[in-house]
């Protein structure tokens, strides 16, 4: 599904985007695009990027 209308980028994208090392909304853009337009699509693109910490190794998770 597209996550990103202005760029059509999908959430598989953006997901691929995330396992290639973004961590930010900045970092998803550099690597795909996504939100290179009218930014409607930030908070889904955060929204993916927090979703993904659940997989990420332990030495990333942060400290609360
Ligand atoms: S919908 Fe992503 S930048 Fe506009």
């Amino acid at each position: 599904m597209y996550v990103c209308h202005c760029e059509a980028v999908t959430d598989q994208t953006v997901d691929a985007a995330v396992l290639s090392g973004a961590r930010t909304v900045s970092d998803v853009m550099e690597l795909c695009r996504a939100g290179g337009g009218c930014g409607g699509c930030h908070a889904t693109l955060q929204a993916l990027i927090d979703a993904s910490a659940t997989f990420r190794p332990a030495s990333e998770a942060s400290v609360a």
